[in-house]
């Protein structure tokens, strides 16, 4: 993998990056996927929001765009990714999401493990673009400064990405969406949520 490249370039995702980052007792699989897509998928319809589209980004070798048709072929999913090989490979719509703006909203979106690799000057963009593109529910995992210092296995974890607070991306994802947990983030002025269910509570009220 050509590492010398910075880590936003769309070059670095190449055969090597998916071989070494998704090979044997890579980052995760297709069954690992399911797990986490059954249980996105159904806390939404516990929050009464059908999930009839989906959005998503950065897909790589689509295993959520893959769940979905297996398992909810009626749902309509576009996945998109900067990589040439990826969108070639696994037959995504080729895009930057730092970019690109959604041409209208989706009821969930997807970004697993790609917020890290868009760069300082177009981060903001990037979430405008994700919040433009949310009806209801973003699925959002990403390791942040303090995951890449403390939590993540080095070996198995791309390391060349750029480093950001939890408390950055909270800020910036906060006039979008309540923070559930888990990963989802609920669009504001979409599903109701009890003040517990929320990390963030429910603050609008009087
Ligand atoms: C760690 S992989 C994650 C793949 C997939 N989401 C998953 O979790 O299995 C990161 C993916 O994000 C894509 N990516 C990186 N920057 C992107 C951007 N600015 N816009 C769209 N895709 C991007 C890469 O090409 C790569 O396929």
């Amino acid at each position: 993998m050509p590492t010398e490249l910075p880590p936003h370039h769309p070059d670095r995702f190449d055969e090597g990056y998916y071989q070494r980052f998704y090979g044997e007792g890579g980052a995760h699989d297709p069954v690992r996927i399911g797990h986490l897509a059954t249980a996105v998928h159904e806390m939404a319809a516990w929050w009464g929001v059908p999930v009839r589209t989906v959005l998503d980004v950065g897909a790589g070798m689509g295993m959520w765009r893959d769940w979905y048709r297996a398992h909810h072929p009626e749902v309509a999913v576009v996945s998109v990714d900067v990589s040439e090989h990826a969108c070639a490979t696994w037959g995504h719509d080729r895009r930057d999401i730092a970019d690109w703006r959604p041409p209208h909203p989706f009821d969930l979106v997807v970004c697993h493990s790609v917020l890290q690799y868009v760069d300082d000057e177009r981060i903001e963009r990037a979430i405008d673009h994700l919040a433009t593109g949310t009806r209801h529910v973003l699925y959002l995992e990403l390791p942040t400064a303090n995951d890449l210092q403390h939590t993540v296995d080095a070996d198995l974890t791309d390391m060349h990405v750029y480093r950001r607070t939890g408390e950055w991306y909270r800020t910036h994802l906060r006039p979008h969406f309540q923070q559930a947990g888990a990963g989802l983030w609920v669009k504001h002025e979409s599903a109701p949520m009890y003040e517990l269910e929320s990390l963030d509570g429910d603050h609008r009220c009087a």
